[in-house]
Parts: C-alpha cells; sequence; structure tokens
C-alpha cells in the first residue's frame, strides 16, 4: 500500500517544556485505511484494520490515575490480529495526534487483570502530543471497568489457557509496540524519535517486562507501583484471609482499620512531622498486641474492644507469610497502609456472621491458575496448602509472569532508562518487592543509578491515594533523563492538603521531595509545605 501524503510532509520545530523535539509534521498522511500501510508481525496475522478520524472528543476522567477531562483531536486506528495456532484475537488500538505530534510514541499500560487503562490513557498521552497505543491482549471484558480472570484463565477445568496467560504475561506488550510504532511512522511518515511506556501496578509490571524481555522496544519507562514478583505478591496478599480462617475469627473492618490508626498515632510522630505519614516504616516497632483489651470506637458510635484475633491478622498483614519453620517468605505492607484490601471482611445483613473477603486478584489466581479449580472454596485451603501453592506458583509462573529477572544489560546497553515510585503505604503491592528486585538488579548490573532510579513516596497508597503527597511529573523527568541526560535526585509531589492546612495564595511547587532510593526523605523542621524542610539521606 502506498502513502499518498508522505512526500509533502513538512516538519516544523517547536519548543517544548523539555526543549527538545516537537514538532508539526505538516502533510502527514491522511487518516484513511487506503494511507496507513497495513504492518507486519512475525507470528501474527492481521485480521482487520479499521481507521477513524476523531475531532473533539471528550474523554471522562477516570478517578485518581487521570483525573482530567480532556477534549482531544487523533486519527484512531484498530488493529485486530491472531498469532496463528493460538486461537485468540487481540486488538491494539492507536491513536495518531492529527494537529501537533511531538514526535514521541507512548505504550500505555492496565491494572489488575485489564492489560489497558482504555480511552484515559490514550487521550492524556495525545493531549501531550504523543502517538499511543493500548492492547487488549485478547482477553474478553479487558476493558470493562472490572475485569476477571475467570472468563479466560482456563480452557476446561484443570487447563490453563497458556497462550491467553502469556499475551498477558508479555507476548501483547511487545506486538502493541511494534504495531504502534509501524502505524506511527505509517501516518507521519517517519519513526517515533523516542518511545516511551507508562504504566502502574500490572501496567507498572508490563512496563519492566518490556524491559527484561524486549530491552530494544522503549527507550524510557515509567514503571509505577509494578506488580512486579506476581508468583510470590499475589499470592502473599492471601495470607492475612488465610490466618482468619485458621482462627476461624473475621474481625470487623472497623476494628482492622482501628489497628492502622493506632499504629499511625503511635509512630507518625518518629519522622518529626505529625501528618499522619510513617516515612521511615523500619523505624516504627508498634506491636498490634500491645492493645489487646482496649477500647476503640467504630466511627464514633459503639465502643469495642481490640482483639487478640485482630492483633494476629493484622500482625500477618504487616509481617507477611511466615512458614511453620519460622521461614519469612515475603514481604508486609507497611502500618500507615490501609488493610481494607487484602484483610478485609464482610458482614452478612441477616445475620451478623462475619467472613472473610479476600483481594479478587489474589483468590482468582489461586483458584484458576494455582488449584485451577474453579469450584474451590478457598476457606478450605490450609497453612500447608498455602506454602505448598506458593511453591508452586514461584515454580510454574516465575518465568511466565514474574518479571523479575534482575539482569537488565540489555536494556541498559540500548541506552533506556526506568523511573519507578512506589508508595510505602501501598495496600496492595508490598513496597519491599520493588526493593528487593532493585537489590538484586544492582549485584547483576554496574551502575544502576546510571538508568534505572527506584522512588518510594512516603504516605502514598496503591498508585494513588493515602496521607503522602502524590509524585507527579513523572514522565516528564523521564523524558528529561532520556533526551537531555538529566537524571532525578527526587521527583516533585502535588500539593495535596498536608497538616489540615491549605497551600498558601502564590506558594510553588514542588512542597516535598520524593527521593531516589537508597535516600529516604527526611524533615529538618520549618515550614512542613514547603520542598526545602525536607532532604533525601
Ligand atoms: C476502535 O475500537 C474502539 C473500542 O472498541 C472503538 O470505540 C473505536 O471506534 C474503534 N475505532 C476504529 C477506528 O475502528
Ligand atoms: C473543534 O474545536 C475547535 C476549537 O474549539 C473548533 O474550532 C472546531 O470547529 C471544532 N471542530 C469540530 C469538527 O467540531
Ligand atoms: C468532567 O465532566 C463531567 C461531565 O461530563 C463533570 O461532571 C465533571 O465534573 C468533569 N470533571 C472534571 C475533573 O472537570
Ligand atoms: C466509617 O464511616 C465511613 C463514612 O460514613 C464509611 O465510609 C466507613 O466504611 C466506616 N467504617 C467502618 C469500618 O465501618
Ligand atoms: C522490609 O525490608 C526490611 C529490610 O530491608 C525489613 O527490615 C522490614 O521488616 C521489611 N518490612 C516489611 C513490612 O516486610
Ligand atoms: C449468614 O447469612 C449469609 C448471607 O445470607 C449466609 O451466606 C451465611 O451462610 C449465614 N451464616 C450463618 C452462620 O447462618
Ligand atoms: C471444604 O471442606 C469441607 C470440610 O472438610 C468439606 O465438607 C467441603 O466439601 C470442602 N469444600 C470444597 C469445595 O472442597
Ligand atoms: C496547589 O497550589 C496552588 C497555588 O498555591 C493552588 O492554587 C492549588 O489549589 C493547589 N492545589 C491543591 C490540590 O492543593
Amino acid at each position: 500500500m502506498v502513502r499518498k501524503h508522505a512526500l509533502i510532509s513538512a516538519i516544523v520545530g517547536l519548543s517544548t517544556s523539555t526543549g527538545v523535539l516537537a514538532r508539526s509534521y505538516n502533510g502527514q498522511a491522511a487518516c484513511t485505511a487506503a494511507a496507513i500501510s497495513q504492518p507486519s508481525l512475525f507470528g501474527a496475522e492481521i485480521q482487520s484494520l479499521t481507521v477513524e478520524e476523531v475531532r473533539n472528543r471528550t474523554v471522562p476522567s477516570n478517578g485518581n490515575a487521570f483525573p482530567s477531562n480532556l477534549t482531544v483531536s487523533y486519527c484512531g486506528v484498530n488493529i485486530s490480529y491472531t498469532h496463528t495456532g493460538w486461537n485468540d484475537l487481540i486488538n491494539v488500538e492507536v491513536w495518531l495526534p492529527l494537529d501537533t505530534w511531538n514526535g514521541r510514541f507512548q505504550g500505555t499500560g492496565g491494572g489488575g487483570w485489564q492489560m489497558s487503562s482504555g480511552a484515559p490513557a490514550l487521550a492524556s498521552a495525545v493531549d501531550e502530543g504523543y502517538s499511543a497505543a493500548r492492547t487488549d491482549g485478547g482477553h474478553p471484558d479487558a476493558t470493562a471497568s472490572v475485569a476477571s480472570a475467570s472468563n479466560w484463565a482456563l480452557l476446561s477445568p484443570g487447563n490453563i489457557n497458556f497462550p491467553l496467560l502469556q499475551d498477558f504475561a508479555a507476548v501483547a506488550l511487545s506486538d502493541m509496540a511494534i504495531l504502534g510504532k509501524s502505524i506511527t511512522k505509517s501516518y507521519y511518515g517517519q519513526k517515533p524519535e523516542y518511545s516511551y511506556w507508562t504504566g502502574c501496578s500490572t501496567g507498572g509490571r508490563q512496563g519492566m517486562m518490556l524491559a527484561q524481555r524486549y530491552p530494544d522496544l522503549y527507550d524510557g519507562i515509567l514503571a509505577k507501583a509494578p506488580a512486579i514478583n506476581w508468583d510470590s505478591f499475589v499470592v502473599t496478599e492471601y495470607w492475612p484471609q488465610l490466618v482468619m480462617n485458621t482462627l476461624g475469627a473475621y474481625p470487623p473492618p472497623c476494628e482492622i482499620e482501628a489497628f492502622t490508626q493506632a499504629a499511625v498515632a503511635a509512630c507518625d510522630e518518629l519522622d518529626g512531622l505529625k501528618d499522619g505519614v510513617i516515612s521511615d516504616a523500619n523505624a516504627c516497632a508498634f506491636d498490634p498486641y500491645s492493645i489487646v483489651g482496649k477500647s476503640f470506637s467504630c466511627n464514633g458510635t459503639d465502643e469495642s474492644i481490640f482483639t487478640r484475633e485482630g492483633a494476629a491478622v493484622v500482625e500477618a498483614a504487616w509481617v507477611g507469610p511466615v512458614d511453620a519453620s519460622g521461614k519469612k517468605e515475603w514481604y508486609g505492607l507497611n502500618k500507615d497502609a490501609s488493610l481494607a484490601g487484602i484483610a478485609n471482611t464482610v458482614v452478612a445483613a441477616a445475620n451478623f456472621s462475619a467472613r472473610g473477603a479476600p483481594f479478587a486478584i489474589s483468590a482468582e489466581y489461586i483458584k484458576y491458575f494455582l488449584t485451577r479449580d474453579p469450584a474451590l472454596d478457598l476457606r478450605n485451603i490450609t497453612g500447608e496448602d498455602f506454602f505448598r501453592l506458593l511453591q508452586h506458583s514461584r515454580n510454574q509462573f516465575s518465568s511466565i509472569i514474574g518479571t523479575a529477572d534482575p539482569d537488565l544489560s540489555l536494556f541498559k546497553s540500548h541506552g533506556g532508562k526506568i523511573i519507578t515510585w512506589h508508595g510505602l503505604a501501598d495496600e496492595l503491592i508490598f513496597p519491599n518487592g520493588t526493593e528487593d528486585y532493585y537489590k538484586r538488579v544492582m549485584a547483576q548490573v554496574a551502575d544502576v543509578q546510571d538508568f534505572y532510579r527506584i522512588f518510594e513516596a512516603p504516605g502514598v497508597g496503591h498508585c494513588s491515594g493515602g496521607a503522602g503527597p502524590q509524585p507527579r511529573d513523572d514522565l516528564k523527568a523521564l523524558v528529561e533523563w532520556v533526551e537531555n541526560g538529566v537524571a532525578p535526585d527526587t521527583l516533585p509531589v502535588v500539593n495535596t492538603t498536608l497538616n489540615g492546612a491549605e497551600p498558601g495564595p502564590g506558594e510553588e511547587l514542588p512542597r516535598r521531595k520524593i527521593c531516589a532510593w537508597p535516600k529516604k526523605q527526611r524533615y529538618n523542621g520549618g515550614d512542613p509545605l514547603v520542598a526545602d524542610s525536607f532532604d533525601c539521606v
């Protein structure tokens, strides 16, 4: 297929916030199926390619991840393909800014079982001038608001759908980069000069998989709160539930939350600042058993008593799984993290009987991938079963989806850069898992700080939320590093309300420093709303 308008493309230099790139590709190809060449992908058959020009589409915000309603104009290209013989059908969607492409391509990641964050992620990228892509990885319901693996994990009870698992874990990510870049080149008449990955949680894991397994595809990877170490941490998320089942006790959410509040009250000021944030997790020695028998009130109403069982469940969430021989098998959450995700319970309104409410992804992974039995009643898993399942998970799935290969040397020699930030109050993915991985990379690759930096954000929850101020401008920092060689020592934060005080009029950002590990944020006294009151030590 011949592109009709390539010859008249003219490149006009503009300036951007980063001072590089930013061009308007006047006279790019028409946004029509005839003008876009069909890409080729080794091992795959393209089934369809559709093209549609979209002007002034308003894409609604999507909670904290994409907080603005954005109106964008783009050339939309959809490609459906199958891996010959795999019986999968994967849909990739590419959005190409109609007017001002910045010369860059952005791959966008998903969350949970979803491979993509849908239109809001694409709109956010297009709004900043990127051509952008997402993939559904061939999973039914992949873009539904609550995605589940239950409809694709098994071909039949006992038999895992390995092609779709491989698509989810890795393969569809490589495909999407190849297809997205090829479409970008076809439309603008020129390859993207730089390519970036952005994602949090599963999106962060996807970014790390790309760095580990497909090291030439991206120049910059923003892998936030990455769901790496999947085979260990997803099983670990079930540990507090196992402890509840073993004890036959299901402490109400209100009691669990009160334990967290007691820990925050005990440890908040260890960093010199009363702001609801425990910034040095290891300094907080609060013992949940120390308040057993004391009273607390649920939302200011009934007085209740902290129970031993409640303390045991909370400790399980904070310490992580410990086997019969006393060996710690994975990490726990920090004490200012909400336990509503992994130590949740529900009470039946009819009879006040409580039961555990495991985090859905963890429950599905155990049921569909580890026991492969959709009829399994998780409450029947014993402590012994739990550690056997964890071992099985590592043995069978770490190479597929563990995403913890520390050998990033090919990515480094390609010239790529990675920024990860992880909220220390993450309620779903244990921040120590990110630290653990980073240490393993350091043991394997020289001068890791030259191309891969992790930042721990005190008080920040999973991808967003929490009492701590949220990192911001992370993609900007990555672009600066990739294109201008400016490595970030700190990330700025958004000025969320701290200490109940609103930011003063005209006050400038940033207000706190999020430090590149192994440095930690330290408060030095002074105005807690200004960044200079904090150091990285
Ligand atoms: C691509 O797929 C999305 C989601 O299914 C749809 O909304 C859009 O209209 C499609 N675009 C094209 C060009 O087919
Ligand atoms: C899109 O919005 C711009 C700016 O508001 C306006 O000038 C233009 O007419 C709109 N285009 C369409 C097709 O609605
Ligand atoms: C986005 O638009 C909706 C209406 O479509 C509106 O209710 C909402 O407040 C807007 N959100 C923002 C952040 O502007
Ligand atoms: C306390 O009240 C808030 C607001 O009404 C509610 O969202 C929360 O679930 C309650 N907490 C518990 C543990 O009942
Ligand atoms: C995290 O790892 C550190 C050692 O690096 C350890 O002291 C700490 O107990 C761990 N925390 C959790 C919550 O697992
Ligand atoms: C309580 O009610 C729930 C929901 O109706 C039911 O599933 C459960 O079996 C009941 N438990 C007891 C102990 O009766
Ligand atoms: C769970 O265990 C109970 C008691 O051992 C047994 O009756 C029940 O059948 C088991 N349920 C499943 C789904 O295996
Ligand atoms: C951030 O600070 C600016 C300037 O002080 C203020 O206008 C804005 O409302 C603040 N935003 C938040 C979320 O605090």
